[in-house]
Formats: C-alpha cells, sequence, structure tokens
C-alpha cells in the first residue's frame, strides 16, 4: 500500500529521534497528545510519534477500511469468515431497545432475557433464598472454565474486589492439572458449595474433566445421589444438548450464542460468577462503562479515537521498529490479572500468518503481550526495559484515587505507587545522559554503566478510581485496540485454529503415556519422552 510505504519512508526520516528533542520543540506536547474517553485519559505524549506519523497512521487506517469494517461488526455481519459468524460482543451491552440483527433477527431481547435470568439468580443466591440440596446457604461459588471462560471472570473478580460480597467465597478453577481443583475445594463444605461451569462449547476436556470430578467430589461429600447436582451445579454454555448429557438441569443453565467470541465473553453469561460476586447492579455499571467506549469507537473522529490510536501506535512499533513485545503494567494490586486476560485477547486474536484471504502475511501480526502490576514489576523485570537492547512499549495504567475501602492508613500510600507509575514513564522516557552522570561526580569507567539512553515510549492511561464502569471502559478499550490492529494488518482476529491441533495431539498421545500403547505418528523425541515418562511412573 502507498500508505504502508510512506510511513516506512517517515520511519527513516524520523531516524533516532529522541522524546527529548520532540518534547523540546514542542511545549504543548504533554497536553496535546492526550485523549479522554468516558472515565478514562490516555497521555500518549511518550511515544515515539509526531504530528506527521499520526497522520500517516490514520491514512493507513483508512486505506485498510478499518472504519468499514468496525461498522460491519457493529452491525452483525459474518466478518468472522473461517468459522462464518457475527462478532457481537458490543451486543452484549447493548441498551434495551436496541436493534442488531443476525440473519433478520434483533438478538437485543435474547441478551437481556439471559441478563434478568442471571440478576434474578444471582440476587438468590446472594440473599440466601438459593440453597443447597441439604437447604444450607451457598457460601461458595466455584467458576470451572479456562480461557476465555475463565480468564475474564477471574480477572474482573480481581479488579472488583473491593465490590464484592466479603461473605461469599468466589474461587475460578481452569487447569486439567488435578491440583487446581484439589486447592480450591480442600477447604469447603459441599453442601455450601455451588459450581458454576463455563464452557461456550462444553467439549473443553478440561472443563468437562474438572466438572466431572468436582461432581464426584460434591455427591461423595453429601452421601447424596445424582438429583443433588441440580441445587449445586449451574452451567453456562452454548450447547444445551451438551449440558444436559453432562446431567446439569438445562434450567439451571444460562445461555449465550455463537457470535460471542470465547475472549470476548466476559460480559455474556459467562460473567456469571462475577455477578454474584458483585451484585446486578454493579454488573450493569460495568456493561454501561463497556458501551461508553463502544460508542466512542463507534462515533468518534480518528483524531480522536482512542482505540484506533492506541492500536495504530502498536502497529508502528511493531510493524516499523520491529518491536516483538508489548508490556501492560498496572499500578494496581487490583489489576494483578489483567495482563493475562489481555494476553488472551490479544495474542488468541492476533497471533496469526495469514490474510483474511489465507494468503501468508509478510508483515508482523500481534505482539507478545506480558507484564505484571507496579510497583513488583519495577524489582523484576524493569531494568530490562530501562538499560536492555530490545524496544518493548508499555502502557501504564493507574488510578487517582485508591478504592474506598481502604482504611485510611493504607489509603495513603497511594501516592507513593503512583509517584512511581509517573517516574518509570518519566524515566524511560528521558532516560539519563553521560553529561548528567558526570555532573554527579561518577568515576568515568562507571559512566556508560549508569547511563540512560532513554527514548523507551509509553502510553499512560489515567481514571480516578477502578470502579466496576472503569474496568467497562478500559477493557473495551483493549478489545477494540486489538480489532483495529487486526483490521490493518488484515488478519482474521475471531478465530483460534492455532490451538487446536495441540488439543488434538493430546488426545492421541494419552494412551501412550497410560497403556504404552503404540500411537502413530509420534515422532522420536516424542515417543522417547513418553517412554522415559512411562518408566519414571513405573509402568
Ligand atoms: O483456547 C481455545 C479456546 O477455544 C478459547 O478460545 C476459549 O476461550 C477456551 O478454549 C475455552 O473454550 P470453552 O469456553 O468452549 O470451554
Amino acid at each position: 500500500m502507498p500508505q504502508w510505504q510512506a510511513l516506512a519512508r517517515h520511519r527513516e526520516e524520523l531516524g533516532e529521534v529522541h522524546l527529548r528533542e520532540l518534547f523540546a520543540e514542542d511545549p504543548r506536547r504533554g497536553e496535546r497528545y492526550g485523549v479522554q474517553v468516558g472515565d478514562l485519559y490516555l497521555d500518549y505524549s511518550k511515544n515515539l510519534v509526531t504530528d506527521e506519523t499520526l497522520r500517516l497512521l490514520r491514512e493507513l487506517a483508512e486505506a485498510a477500511g478499518v472504519a468499514g469494517l468496525r461498522d460491519a461488526m457493529f452491525r452483525g455481519e459474518r466478518i468472522n469468515t473461517t468459522e462464518r459468524r457475527a462478532v457481537l460482543h458490543t451486543a452484549l451491552r447493548a441498551p434495551r431497545d436496541a436493534v442488531i440483527e443476525v440473519d433478520g433477527e434483533n438478538v437485543v431481547p435474547a441478551v437481556h432475557a439471559v441478563l434478568d435470568r442471571m440478576s434474578d439468580f444471582a440476587r438468590r443466591v446472594r440473599a440466601g433464598e438459593w440453597t443447597g440440596h441439604t437447604g444450607r446457604r451457598i457460601r461458595n461459588v466455584v467458576n470451572i472454565g479456562i480461557g476465555g471462560s475463565d480468564l475474564g471472570p477471574a480477572m474482573a473478580y480481581e479488579a472488583l474486589r473491593a465490590y464484592t460480597d466479603r461473605e461469599l467465597d468466589v474461587r475460578f478453577v481452569s487447569n486439567v492439572d488435578g491440583a487446581d481443583l484439589y486447592e480450591a475445594l480442600r477447604d469447603l463444605d459441599p453442601a455450601e458449595t455451588l459450581f458454576v461451569v463455563a464452557s461456550k462449547t462444553f467439549t473443553t476436556i478440561e472443563t468437562i474433566t474438572n466438572a466431572t470430578s468436582a461432581k464426584d467430589w460434591l455427591l461423595q461429600g453429601l452421601g447424596a445421589g445424582e438429583d443433588a447436582v441440580a441445587r449445586h451445579f449451574v452451567a453456562l454454555s452454548t450447547n444445551t444438548e451438551a449440558v444436559a448429557k453432562f446431567g446439569i438441569d438445562t434450567a439451571n443453565m444460562f445461555e449465550f450464542w455463537d457470535w460471542v467470541g470465547g475472549r470476548y465473553s466476559y460480559d455474556s453469561a459467562i460473567g456469571l460468577s462475577l455477578m454474584i460476586a458483585i451484585g446486578p447492579d454493579r454488573f450493569h455499571e460495568m456493561l454501561d462503562g463497556f458501551r461508553t467506549v463502544d460508542e466512542h469507537f463507534r462515533t468518534a473522529p480518528p483524531e480522536e479515537n482512542a482505540p484506533l490510536l492506541l492500536g495504530l501506535l502498536g502497529v508502528w512499533y511493531g510493524s516499523f521498529f520491529d518491536a516483538q513485545s508489548h508490556a501492560v503494567l498496572p499500578y494496581s494490586h487490583y489489576l494483578s490479572k489483567f495482563t493475562a486476560y489481555l494476553q488472551q485477547l490479544d495474542m488468541e486474536s492476533n497471533g496469526k500468518s495469514v490474510d483474511r484471504r489465507g494468503e501468508p502475511v509478510d508483515w508482523q501480526t500481534g505482539p507478545v503481550v506480558w507484564g505484571t502490576p507496579g510497583t513488583n514489576g519495577q524489582h523484576a523485570y524493569f531494568q530490562l526495559l530501562h538499560q536492555g537492547t530490545k524496544l518493548i512499549p508499555a502502557d501504564l495504567i493507574g488510578f487517582a484515587r485508591p478504592v474506598d475501602t481502604l482504611p485510611p492508613a493504607l489509603a495513603a500510600q497511594h501516592d507513593l505507587l503512583m509517584a512511581n507509575l509517573f517516574a518509570q514513564g518519566q524515566a524511560l522516557a528521558f532516560g539519563k545522559t553521560e553529561e548528567e552522570v558526570r555532573a554527579e561526580g561518577v568515576g568515568e569507567e562507571q559512566v556508560p554503566h549508569r547511563t540512560f539512553r532513554g527514548n523507551r515510549p509509553t502510553t499512560t492511561i489515567l481514571a480516578a478510581e477502578l470502579t466496576p464502569s472503569v474496568l467497562g471502559q478500559l477493557v473495551a478499550l483493549y478489545e477494540h485496540k486489538v480489532f483495529v490492529q487486526g483490521a490493518v494488518w488484515n488478519v482474521n482476529s475471531f478465530d483460534q485454529w492455532g490451538v487446536e491441533l495441540g488439543k488434538a495431539l493430546a488426545k492421541r498421545i494419552e494412551p501412550a503415556l497410560t497403556e504404552g500403547a503404540r500411537v502413530e505418528g509420534l515422532d522420536a523425541s516424542t515417543s522417547a519422552l513418553a517412554a522415559r515418562y512411562r518408566a519414571l511412573r513405573g509402568r
């Protein structure tokens, strides 16, 4: 594309331009390069861009048809071409009176019917009206799911802990490693435990295996028969038949639809455990937050469109600076699972190497997304961010106020937390010159070690407080950012065929581990490892 070539030329012209120069040239850069979406303020001034870069990136987005694809998504067209599905997570937070059609049918009434059933169920559990088989109140909720059926609700539960009913213990089990379920259940009373089995397909081996073990644990613990299952198991799925086959009453099933991708699903029925924890009102506030950013993404002009901007910055670094990864660093303990959640959202979406027509791409697609909350990361891997040889763009996310529930003595630590966020952004951008180091009287042999080149790009995302609405806004911001990047790179961001091969192979390999079966097609390394495994197990 000529727009791509123009950016490549522009990249060469920029050369090694330093953020110090860019800030010196424009004293208003700090305010000019800022955008507000809902309650989120994005400062993108510490990125390696000029007005010209931003203009060229917007032209690229226009030429790549980002706006057209966005509108097709919102309209419910089948933009997930390999699975022939619409991509309508935005319908999950549409207002009751909206009309969004798939194959001529308005899906919004069904979305709200499920939300209403979820709200009713969550209220009954929270009020102690929904009791277990023996009539005892439910005090523990265990969500069993994996991938999108785990990461979303688990992340949001952590994020919104301050808003949860502290009388309820909500836990998340995902790994097929039996230790995960064991540790989650070992101190729980089955009579007070509700299992929420979350699986879009209801065929995922990890989830079905864990749910089966959980059922055995329950029935043994209660000394009861299958009829006890109805009070202790609910299902969140698109697959009614498989739910019934598993033995869960479909009256206790909360439905969603094939047009909700797993990694885009936590504001659907998949959010039930979260809704039980925070209550329906807070859940609806979160949906409102999502909607705020959906509307912004759909209608804001390109210059002020925050997801478009974030997406294009990622394209700029990945495709024109060869950055391989992107760090997301929340300065909030409550966002401890946020980056893990984004890993699936981003890497399962844009970890592709053929374009929408199936032709190999010869440009970089999705980055490795990683990060953990500040300030912990500062004492682990930030050294590499500051002085390593790799360019790693980063998002710094922080909040002006701690959550209301923190006691004053601990809330007082918040300024120190945020001072660290701002300090990191400044140090990464501006570094420390040799002259500055020498001026401190440092011996000449130490100067290179103590010099920070700087020029490491960051975007700072700041909001007043981490509320349910703000969480919804943040997640929607990243959902649409990932969308923009997929659209520019011309990949289908909504399938995940790459995960299938490993799943199929695991099924084939298992008999080689258990029965020593000869499995056709095993490579020499894997069959030798299987034999060694059997020997170690004494088989
Ligand atoms: O990892 C592949 C995947 O299909 C994800 O996309 C999905 O979120 C996860 O498995 C779980 O799938 P399900 O909800 O169908 O159990």
